[in-house]
Order: structure tokens, then C-alpha cells, then sequence
């Protein structure tokens, strides 16, 4: 078989058009419906093989697209770096031209270096980001759009406060993106020290304290800290973040009728919110979890047939 011509990749929501961001949302939606069948596939992706690679920890993100590719009864390969010959010294781009070789279909690439996805695009195959360092974080921005949308039923001048370690978090770049193609009005909440100088600018609210966006929010999206970027180091004390940023108790009752609270996971209970605010059904995590399987069912069969519904 000879080359794919062009194959389609995902690596910034900068590579979407609003109408393809529509057309991933109407996919998704039809998508849902197949984990609720009592034989949860279809045969979309029959005979495409789909490698995952996670050079970076993930639970969610990585069985998700497993999950959707199973559900699309396409092939997957799934390593990390540990226990490949990532770990010999092999560059990101011989492992490249090995799984090209081996006629793979997309390889979906969480990674610690911003931008490496952009040195994979001349293969044979489309290259999905599943996170790059602190840059983006695209088809979890999708997911959360998804799951607004699903619960507004619309999405334009959407209220949208961000929480927390904006600095370290790739979620927060991407969904930036994705809510100004719709015009939501997004307020960033967080330390000076953990807000990106490129983020301040007029067309994005800022804040340093959660009680000034409580009462007034659609969606209140809280950040996990990212301890792992030594985030820690960036505020005083934990008592002086839980005091500013962290969502208790008591602002579940100031949140406007019909608000919702998001975050991508993992949470660390206690810092980015009380562990009963992280259960109570104001909360999306478990929903953002389950949409996070139909919208990548439906970005996969989009990149790979690009054809939607199901
Ligand atoms: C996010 C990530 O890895 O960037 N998690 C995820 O993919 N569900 C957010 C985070 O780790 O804080």
C-alpha cells in the first residue's frame, strides 16, 4: 500500500475550524449512545491500527482512547516509555519510522516536550496529541466543551471561570482556545505568580480570588496543581491556596442556579476542592470522564475516515 495521502492530525486546537469543532461536538454526541449498547462497537475503525504511546503518567486520558478505539473495533498498541527503547535512547522520530513501518494508522502521543508532535507529521500516519508538557491539551479541551454543551444546550457567551495552576497546565491552553471560537466570556482565576504573562491580556478577565467569580459563573473549571511541575514552590502556603482558590463547601451554595463545577482530573481532594464539593452533583468529573470516550471515538473516526456519526 502506498502512502496516506495527507493524514490528518490533531496536535493544538489551533488545527480546528469552528465548524469542525461543531461537527466534532454533533459526532460525539451520536458516539455516546454506542457505550450504552448492550455490544458497545461499531465498525468504523475495522482493520485501522491505533498506537498509543504515554511518555507521561495518565489513567483517564490513556484508557479513554483505548476505550474508543476498542468501540470503533480498531486495533491498538498501547506502551510507555519505560520497558520501550524510548528508554534505550531512541529518538521520538526512529520510533517514528518504526511504527511506520509497521503501518500503524495514528499514534496518539502524550509527551513532556511542548511541541514534539509537530516533529512527527511527515509519516504515514496521523499524530493526535494527548498532551505536550505545559502546551496543549486538545481532545480534553473537546471533551469539556462537549460536556458544557450538553448541559446548556449552547455555548456562545458562556460564563467560564479557570482556577488555579494555570501556569503549569496544558488543559487550561486548550480550552482558552477552544471557548474564544464560541466568545465565552472567561474569567482566570489564580496566584499572580501562576498566570502566564502572554494570558494577560484584554480579552481574558483576571482575578485572584475565587469569591470574586462564585456568585456570577456558568461553569467554575478548577486546575489540579501540578505538583510534579513543582507548583508548590509558586504560593506561600497551602493554607494561603485553600484560602483563594480552593472550592469549598460553602461556595456550592453561592454558585448561580444551574452553575457547574469542572476539572480534568486527577483532583487532589482537599487542595483544588473539598472532597464533598468533588461529589456532589454540581460536579461534571464524572461526566467529562464518560464524554471524554465519545468525543474521542468521534475525533478518531474524524481523523481517520473523515466521517462522523455512527
Ligand atoms: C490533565 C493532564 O494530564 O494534563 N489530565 C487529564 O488529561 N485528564 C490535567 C492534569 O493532569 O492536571
Amino acid at each position: 500500500m502506498g502512502k496516506r495521502l495527507n493524514p490528518r492530525h490533531l496536535i493544538s486546537i489551533d488545527d480546528l475550524q469552528k465548524s469542525e469543532v461543531e461537527q466534532l461536538l454533533n459526532n460525539a454526541a451520536s458516539y455516546k449512545e454506542v457505550s450504552t449498547r448492550e455490544v458497545k462497537k461499531v465498525p468504523a475503525l475495522r482493520g485501522k491500527t491505533i498506537a498509543l504511546c504515554f511518555v507521561e503518567p495518565s489513567t483517564r486520558t490513556r484508557a479513554s482512547f483505548e476505550i474508543a478505539a476498542k468501540r470503533l473495533s480498531a486495533d491498538t498498541l498501547a506502551f510507555q516509555a519505560k520497558g520501550s527503547s524510548l528508554e534505550k535512547g531512541e529518538t521520538i522520530k526512529d520510533m517514528a519510522k518504526t511504527l511506520q513501518a509497521m503501518k500503524i494508522d495514528a499514534l496518539v502521543l502524550r509527551h513532556s516536550s511542548c511541541g514534539i508532535h509537530c516533529q512527527l507529521t511527515d509519516y504515514n500516519f496521523s499524530v493526535i496529541n494527548a498532551g505536550d508538557g505545559t502546551h496543549e491539551h486538545p481532545t480534553q479541551a473537546l471533551l469539556d466543551l462537549f460536556t458544557i454543551k450538553e448541559k446548556f444546550g449552547y455555548l456562545e457567551k458562556l460564563k467560564v471561570a479557570i482556577v488555579g495552576d494555570i501556569l503549569h497546565s496544558r488543559v487550561a491552553r486548550s480550552l482558552i482556545k477552544i471557548l474564544k471560537l464560541f466568545e465565552a466570556e472567561i474569567t482566570l482565576v489564580a496566584p499572580p505568580t501562576l498566570l502566564p504573562s502572554y494570558l494577560i491580556n484584554p480579552d481574558l478577565k483576571i482575578t485572584h480570588s475565587l469569591e470574586d467569580v462564585v456568585q456570577e459563573a456558568d461553569v467554575v473549571y478548577l486546575l489540579r496543581i501540578q505538583k510534579e511541575r513543582a507548583a508548590l514552590s509558586y504560593f506561600p502556603s497551602e493554607r494561603e491556596y485553600i484560602r483563594f482558590y480552593s472550592f469549598q463547601l460553602p461556595h456550592l451554595q453561592k454558585l448561580k442556579k444551574g452553575a457547574f463545577l469542572m476539572h480534568p482530573g486527577p483532583i487532589n481532594r482537599g487542595w483544588e476542592l473539598a472532597s464533598e464539593v468533588a461529589d456532589s452533583i454540581l460536579s461534571l468529573i464524572d461526566e467529562q470522564v464518560e464524554n471524554g470516550v465519545a468525543m474521542r471515538m468521534a475525533i478518531l473516526s474524524y481523523l481517520l475516515t473523515g466521517e462522523g456519526g455512527s
